[in-house]
């Protein structure tokens, strides 16, 4: 994602100081003005091409209201934040009447409002660009820490699904170090890199040109093949394969890397659900519980998530009652250890299918269940596949 480009209005009376120890000294960010005076700002803003309006003011300001409805008018795709001294009575709700996007209370962390920033232009790219009404449920896997078993999670359910009768595709975002040509035994021909290259307009046909068909009928959209190639991805490219995907499967499933990247916020707000994946470790439970309350602060609806709970063996020393504790909330499915498991990862063929009868294998399909309303097949019969030799 390029850079996106703040202005930075202050009112009289607002910390100066307060707003510019807030602002991110991020790369992904660039302030192209900081201008003192709403009045001033607003004719800065007709000569500056900014991506995202910041208003500073100390408490309530009429003026800043006038601000913030003025630049949503001139242009509506333009997402406009406050960053206000408190909250004084009332404001907070005539910031949102007049059009702004987020409202945040000084002092604030710069990392913080990096976050609600990206989560402001994501939101808005969306809104503008997928238009049309998605269809299909899109299952978002989740991890904020590396390694939990996001891919495993996420290729498990997609060939659960397909072998039970849906048309499923699944889009590998981990688009430095993506994995799931390999955990699904696929080669990379062409990916979802190869798609962004060629440039023109997204359409069904054109997009199943660059998807890979696994055995069990799985559609598989893959990573890039080299880690610089993960700059082409832009958020409104990603909404237009979600949309396209969703209108011609019944489930689309996304792999994450780990973390709240740009793409990654971009791929939660545009999901129907999603699952998160955590390891049974003091560690990996802690960011799974931090990854959850940002899913709250992005306004995600808990029901809507599902928590899956990886290498879940009673020998580590870690309850469930630990988990309640340490997370909030009971897993909904939880995953053994198996030695089957990195084996089947290696052969390219899903626990689900190398080990059918395996208690992994039952539990994903557990999870499976969890997604389809619990119905075994699609049309009550399995899908018929050839299996390898
Ligand atoms: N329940 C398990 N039992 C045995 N091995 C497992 C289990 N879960 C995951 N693994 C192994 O751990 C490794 C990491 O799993 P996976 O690639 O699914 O994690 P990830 O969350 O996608 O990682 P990354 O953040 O790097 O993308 C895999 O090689 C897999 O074989
Ligand atoms: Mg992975």
């Amino acid at each position: 994602m390029s850079g996106i480009k703040v202005l930075v209005a202050l009112d009289t009376g607002v910390d100066r100081a307060a707003v510019e120890n807030a602002l991110p000294v991020d790369t992904e960010i660039q302030i192209v003005g900081l201008v003192d005076g709403l009045e001033e700002s607003w004719a800065t803003l007709q000569e500056v091409p900014a991506d995202l309006l910041l208003v500073g003011c100390a408490g309530y300001s009429d003026r800043a209201l006038y601000l913030i409805d003025g630049a949503v008018k001139q242009d509506t795709d333009r997402p406009v934040m406050v960053l206000a001294d408190g909250s004084p009575n009332g404001f907070v709700k005539r910031v949102f009447e007049a059009g702004a996007d987020d409202i945040l209370t000084l002092p604030q962390q710069p990392d913080d409002l990096l976050f609600a920033i990206q989560k402001a232009v994501a939101r808005k790219q969306g809104a503008t660009s997928s238009g049309s009404v998605a269809v299909s449920p899109m299952i978002c896997v989740l991890g904020p820490k590396g390694g939990t078993g996001k891919t495993l999670t996420a290729c498990n359910l997609a060939v659960g699904l397909a072998v039970a009768g849906y048309r499923v595709a699944i889009v590998d975002l981990d688009l430095q170090f993506g994995d799931v040509g390999l955990s699904l035994g696929l080669a990379p021909e062409k990916t979802i890199y190869d798609l962004a290259k060629s440039g023109g307009s997204m359409d069904a046909d054109k997009l199943d040109g660059y998807l890979a068909t696994h055995e069990s009928g799985v559609r598989a959209l893959l990573a890039p093949t080299r880690p610089d190639h993960a700059g082409l991805i832009t958020t409104e490219f990603l909404r237009e394969v979600y949309s396209t995907l969703r209108a011609t499967h019944d489930y689309l499933i996304v792999d994450t890397p780990p973390g709240f990247t740009p793409e990654v916020i971009a791929s939660i707000d545009s999901s129907s659900h999603i699952c998160v994946v955590g390891m049974l470790d003091s560690l990996s439970l802690k960011n799974t519980k931090l990854g959850m309350e940002t899913l709250d602060l992005m306004g995600y609806d808990r029901d809507r998530t599902r928590f899956v709970l990886n290498r879940a063996d009673s020998r580590v020393g870690i309850s469930i009652e630990d988990v309640i504790a340490i997370v909030g909330r009971a897993p909904d499915v939880a995953i053994p250890s198996d030695r089957d498991i990195p084996v089947s990862v290696n052969s390219g063929t899903p626990i689900v299918l190398a080990k059918g009868r395996s208690d992994a294998a039952k539990a994903f399909r557990n999870l499976t269940a969890l997604y389809n309303g619990g119905a075994p097949t699609r049309n009550g019969r399995m899908r018929l596949f050839g299996r390898k030799a």
